[in-house]
C-alpha cells in the first residue's frame, strides 16, 4: 500500500518522525504483501535550516520525494499554491491513503487535494479544539477532520470532541482510533540520545557553561513565543516579553525565537525593549538540544501546542500563553495554567507553578506507542 505523508512545518516532521520509525518498524517484521510504502511530500513552509532540515537529519527522517518550496505568502496564497501542487503529485503518484499532520496550512491543503481526488485522508491529531474561530489553525483542523476518513485522535477529549461534530467510530466509511500520542513517541525514543547530539550541550559549547551556573543557582525557563494571536498583537507581545523580562531578572529564561516572532519583534519597538538580562534569545534549536533544555529546565512557557505536552511528558509544569488550549487534559490535571497574555497574570502563574505540586505520572496521552496504532490501522 502506498502511503503519501504530505508535511511542511516543524511539529510535522517531529510527529512524522515517530510515525515514519513505525512504518520501516512494521515494514521489516511483515509480510511483502503487508508492506507500506511511504512517499514524503515536503511542501516547504517551514524552510530556514533550523526549522526543517536539522529535524530531517538528527530524527533519520527520509529525504523528501517532493519538494514543493512553498512559503511566506499570505494563508489564501500559500494554501492556494500547496494544493494545485499536491494535486499534481497525487495524480502522478496514486497513493492509497494521504497522511496528514496537526492543524497548519500544510495539512489544509494536502486533506483538501487529496479528499477532491477521492483518495482516503488519515488526520494525526485529529479532533483538537480551541473553540477559537479566530485561529487559523482551528479552521485548518476542523477542516482537515471533516475532509479525513482515518482519524488518529490522541485522547478522549479528542475523540468526544469528533463525536460532538457527528464524526465517529461506526459512522460509514469513517474510522476513528484513539492512539494516544506520537510526540510522546517521539520524546521517548529521542531522548535516549539526545544528551550525546545536543549541541548546546557539547563540551566546548558557551551556552553549557550558562546552563551549568543556572542549574547551580535556581536553575532556568524554557520559554516558546510564535502564535500570530500573540506575535501580531503588539499589545499582547509586549506584555509576554514585559513578564520574560521581569523572570528573567530572578532566573534565567532559554528562549528559542522562531523566526516569525524575531521579525515582529524587531517591527515592534516597544516589545523589544524590556530587559534582555539574563533573556537568553536563541536561534531555534534542534529537536536533540530541546529535549535536553526540557530535561533541565525548572518550568515552561509557552504558545506552543507540542511544547505544553513536552512539559508534562518531562514532569516540568507549564504556563500558557493563550486564552484557551486544546490540551485541556493538562488543565484538568493541574499540570498547565493558562495565563493568556497579561504580563501581571503569567508573573503569578509563575509563582503558582513554581510550588504546585502536579501528578506527572498520570498517563494522559498514552504509553508511547501511538506511531505503532496508526501504522497498524493504515495496514488494515
Ligand atoms: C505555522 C502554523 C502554526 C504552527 C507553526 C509551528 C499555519 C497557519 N500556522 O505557523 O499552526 O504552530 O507553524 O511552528 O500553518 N519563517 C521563516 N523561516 C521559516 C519558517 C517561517 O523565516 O523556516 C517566517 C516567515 O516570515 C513566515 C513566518 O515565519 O512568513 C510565518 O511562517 P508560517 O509558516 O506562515 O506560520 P508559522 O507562524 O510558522
Ligand atoms: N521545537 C524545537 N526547537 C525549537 C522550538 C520548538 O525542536 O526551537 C519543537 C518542540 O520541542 C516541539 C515542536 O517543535 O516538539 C513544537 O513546534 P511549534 O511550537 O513550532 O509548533 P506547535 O506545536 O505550536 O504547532
Amino acid at each position: 500500500m502506498k502511503i503519501m505523508t504530505v508535511i511542511g512545518a516543524r511539529p510535522q516532521f517531529i510527529k512524522a518522525a515517530a510515525v515514519s520509525r513505525a512504518i520501516r518498524q512494521h515494514n521489516e517484521s511483515c509480510a511483502p504483501s503487508s508492506r507500506l510504502h511511504e512517499v514524503i511530500v515536503h511542501t516547504g513552509q517551514h524552510y530556514d535550516r533550523n526549522m526543517s532540515a536539522v529535524f530531517f537529519e538528527e530524527m533519520e527522517i527520509q529525504k523528501p520525494d517532493y519538494s514543493l518550496d512553498i512559503h511566506d505568502s499570505s494563508h489564501g496564497a500559500m494554501t492556494g499554491r500547496m494544493l494545485a501542487k499536491i494535486e499534481e503529485v497525487l495524480l502522478l503518484e496514486k497513493p492509497d491513503k494521504v497522511l496528514v499532520y496537526g492543524d497548519t496550512n500544510t495539512t489544509l491543503a494536502g486533506a483538501l487535494a487529496a479528499a477532491k481526488l477521492h483518495i482516503p485522508v488519515a488526520h494525526v491529531e485529529a479532533g483538537l479544539r480551541s473553540f477559537n474561530r479566530k485561529m487559523p489553525e482551528e479552521i485548518n483542523r476542523v477542516m482537515a477532520d471533516h475532509l479525513a476518513s482515518v482519524l488518529f485522535s490522541p485522547t478522549d477529549a479528542a475523540v468526544a470532541n469528533l463525536a460532538a461534530e457527528g464524526i465517529s467510530q461506526g459512522k460509514p466509511g469513517v474510522t476513528v482510533v484513539r492512539t494516544g500520542d506520537v510526540m510522546l513517541d517521539a520524546a521517548l525514543y529521542y531522548s535516549r540520545k539526545s544528551r550525546e547530539r545536543a549541541s548546546l550541550f557539547a563540551p566546548k559549547s558557551l551556552w553549557r557553561k550558562k546552563i551549568e551556573d543556572a542549574l547551580d543557582k535556581k536553575g532556568f525557563v524554557l520559554a516558546t513565543v510564535h502564535r500570530a494571536e500573540n506575535t501580531d498583537d503588539p499589545a499582547r507581545l509586549e506584555a509576554i516579553f514585559t513578564a520574560l523580562g521581569q523572570i528573567a531578572s530572578d532566573m534565567p529564561v532559554a528562549l528559542p525565537l522562531h523566526p516569525r516572532t524575531r521579525k515582529m519583534l524587531e517591527a515592534n519597538k516597544a516589545a523589544g525593549q524590556g530587559s534582555r538580562q539574563n533573556l537568553w534569545i536563541l536561534e531555534p534549536v534542534g529537536y536533540f538540544d530541546m529535549l535536553e533544555l526540557l530535561k533541565n529546565c525548572r518550568l515552561v512557557l509557552t504558545d506552543s501546542g507540542g511544547l505544553q505536552k513536552e512539559a508534562f511528558f518531562f514532569k516540568k509544569p507549564c504556563i500558557t500563553l493563550r486564552d484557551e488550549t486544546e490540551w485541556v487534559e493538562l488543565v484538568e490535571n493541574k499540570a498547565n495554567v493558562l495565563a493568556g497574555a497579561c504580563a501581571k497574570t503569567i508573573l503569578e502563574a509563575v509563582k503558582t507553578m513554581l510550588e504546585r505540586k502536579v501528578d506527572f505520572d498520570i498517563p494522559l496521552y498514552g504509553s508511547g506507542q501511538a506511531g505503532l496504532a496508526i501504522t497498524k490501522a493504515l495496514s488494515s
